[in-house]
């Protein structure tokens, strides 16, 4: 048999890892990460999440220690979730809008700590509500959508006033985005950012998170009537494009790994900052892969590339601590 040579010869470009980083199409860098964080009542306060492997709910002050730690690594952004006592729920969600409440407080004291820090504060109601939903409902349990809106409105200028760099409403109601903008404009906060969790899909995959605020337990049926249906791709550049339109600066896409195809739509579509979301399912499924020893840690970074590759421009990830040690 008449062996036929390589003409071309791609390995050519695999041959050591001086040549492999020389080519490398994407990278990952420090600046393009957001770590998520859990806040919780009181002083020196670490709380164990038990379907998120090494991450806690942190009390205010811990939370300051560990950005502070972070920052100084490079990491500048933050995303704040607050875990509320059920004490502090209703049915209507009441205490997003004081301005005192765990997540108005930190904010406070973190932009007092580390004024430089990006702070990404979530906007919906669902750590604020006794059925878990991210807005209010009728007596049937239907979510409803102005009213719930005219109290994100609030809750954004109160998040606003304390300090935070980009509001982020999570709750996909409709016209949320023209609201606050309009909201946050006439109270003085035209520098307030918005990033819009607008292509947000009702996803399996946020389960521990609910662990991790407390809404588990609560949540009454299921956000399927806001949240997007997984299998509808063309309907995810109809969200971006409207709240693009409406005065977003940024575009969340969230799960990440199951979306690639969605990121990378969005990017070629619009011309804003894509950020995309590794949510608690997925850390949360890796983790527990790694730590049984199944899997080898550079899943780590292969969970994270592959978003860049698709397009991403920003990256929210639990992993961020990890990251930012193996990418020094
Ligand atoms: C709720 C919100 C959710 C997440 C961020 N904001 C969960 C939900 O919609 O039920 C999920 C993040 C994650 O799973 O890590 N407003």
């Amino acid at each position: 048999m008449n062996f036929i040579k390589p003409t071309i010869r791609p390995r050519r470009l695999r041959k050591n890892k001086e040549i492999r980083d020389l080519v490398q199409q994407n990278n990952i860098h420090k600046n393009d990460i957001v770590y998520p964080m859990f806040i919780v009542e009181g002083k020196n306060i670490k709380q164990a999440i038990k379907s998120m492997p090494d991450i806690n709910r942190l009390s205010i002050d811990l939370t300051i220690k560990e950005i502070e730690k972070l920052f100084k690594k490079g990491i500048k952004g933050f995303a704040l979730f607050p875990y509320n006592d059920i004490s502090l729920k209703d049915e209507k969600g009441t205490q997003s809008t004081n301005s005192n409440n765990l997540i108005n407080r930190a904010i406070r004291e973190i932009k007092k700590q580390i004024p430089e820090c990006v702070i990404f504060a979530d906007v919906a109601l669902d750590p604020y509500t006794t059925h878990g939903h991210d807005g209010v409902c009728d007596e049937k349990g239907n979510v409803l959508n102005d009213e719930t809106v005219e109290i994100l409105t609030k809750q954004s200028i109160e998040l606003a006033k304390s300090g935070a760099d980009f509001v982020c409403p999570s709750d996909m109601m409709d016209a949320r985005i023209i609201n606050i903008r309009n909201a946050l404009d006439n109270s003085g906060f035209e520098n307030t950012g918005i990033m819009s969790y607008a292509v947000k899909y009702a996803s399996g995959f946020y389960g521990p998170f609910r662990d991790a605020v407390g809404s588990n337990n609560l949540l009454k049926g299921d956000k399927k009537t806001y949240q997007m249906n997984p299998a509808n791709k063309k309907e995810a550049l109809i969200e971006a494009k409207l709240d693009v339109q409406e005065g977003a600066d940024i575009i969340m896409i969230k799960p990440g790994m199951p979306y690639l195809d969605v990121i990378s739509q969005t990017k070629q579509e619009i011309n804003n900052p894509v950020a995309v979301y590794q949510v608690s399912g997925e850390y949360s499924m890796l983790k527990n892969m790694i730590d049984s020893g199944d899997l080898s840690d550079d899943v780590i970074m292969e969970s994270i590339i592959c978003f860049k590759r698709a397009g991403a421009d920003i990256i929210f990830t639990y992993f961020a601590p990890q990251i930012i040690d193996i990418i020094d």
